[in-house]
């Protein structure tokens, strides 16, 4: 379907001189950020930036800063053929693929940080403090080099993508940010480079926390209760249908701040994030 003249690119100078030509062109530039282990949520970002934008770029960066050491960097997969095959299929322009070394000059120890208060501390940043710092210094660096007119993120990291949308206002960003819908399994589970940790035991109950979102959303429609009504309804059913996972939080925010509301009245964010024995996966479901 599409040309197979996508380059991979692996230094700063070089990405910037591909994008700078594809401006010359009169292109529009479409951006996806991307730690590899690509599945169709990435997929899905591609083919949004490829119907916007007439040159799409995809960065594969495994960003060892969003890492804590207790964290699973070494294990973190990088198939880097099958990437590139998909963001090929995809119609991806160009796949930028630095290595850390270039990011991260070993002679040159950063000493900047781009960090988000409160909206990194909430949710996902209470159990990994720092991750939406890393997160943030990379984006920000990322963005800088391409220079993006549209950046592509998903939903399933709905923290992340507030974050990020809140930096790229904050720091004058000349981007668009597009938050595109979760893509999940057949089953319901949101897909992830981290599914492929479950044991097949997991992966037959990890559906359950989608399932659980499920019951929040119909819960609130239905009768708008407490956010703590909410909260112990979901817990029953992710202890009783996925007894391998160890819920970190469930919780009912709002939507923008991400600060937990009592009640749940207006757009809210349902929120939860379960750990498996190699797996932390999370999930979300915004109810109006
Ligand atoms: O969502 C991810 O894969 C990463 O957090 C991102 C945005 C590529 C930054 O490393």
């Amino acid at each position: 379907m599409f040309a197979n003249d996508m380059e991979t690119i692996k230094t700063i100078k070089a990405m910037r001189e591909s994008v700078a030509a594809a401006r010359r062109a009169g292109k529009k530039i479409g951006f996806v950020p991307t730690m590899g282990a690509l599945h169709e949520g990435h997929a899905s970002l591609v083919d949004a930036a490829r119907a916007s934008c007439g040159w799409v770029a995809v960065s594969i960066f495994v960003n060892p800063i969003q890492f804590a050491p207790t964290e699973d960097l070494a294990s973190y997969p990088h198939p880097l053929e099958k990437d590139l095959e998909l963001c090929r299929a995809r119609g991806a322009d160009v796949v930028f693929v630095p290595d850390v070394n270039e990011m991260y000059p070993p002679d040159r120890p950063r000493l900047t940080d781009v960090s988000i208060r409160e909206l990194g501390d909430a949710l996902c940043g209470r159990s990994r403090p720092g991750h939406f710092t890393g997160v943030c210094t990379v984006v920000a660096k990322l963005l800088n080099i391409v220079g993006p007119d549209k950046l592509f993120l998903g939903a399933k990291d709905y923290q992340q993508a507030t974050i990020l949308r809140r930096m790229i206002l904050d720091l004058d960003y000349p981007v668009d940010a597009v938050v595109c819908p979760t893509v999940r399994e057949s089953d319901g589970l949101a897909m992830s480079s981290r599914n492929a940790y479950l044991s097949a035991g997991e992966r037959g109950q990890a559906p359950a926390l989608h399932g659980s979102l499920l019951l929040a959303a119909e819960m609130i429609r239905k009768s708008r209760p407490p956010a703590e009504q909410v909260v112990a309804a979901m817990k029953e059913f992710i202890t009783a249908r996925a007894p391998a996972g160890k819920i970190d939080y469930i919780q009912i925010c709002d939507s923008e701040s991400l600060r937990d509301v009592p009640e749940t009245r207006g757009l809210v964010l349902v929120a939860l994030a379960v750990r498996f024995d190699k797996a932390r996966l999370i999930d979300n479901i915004v109810v109006e």
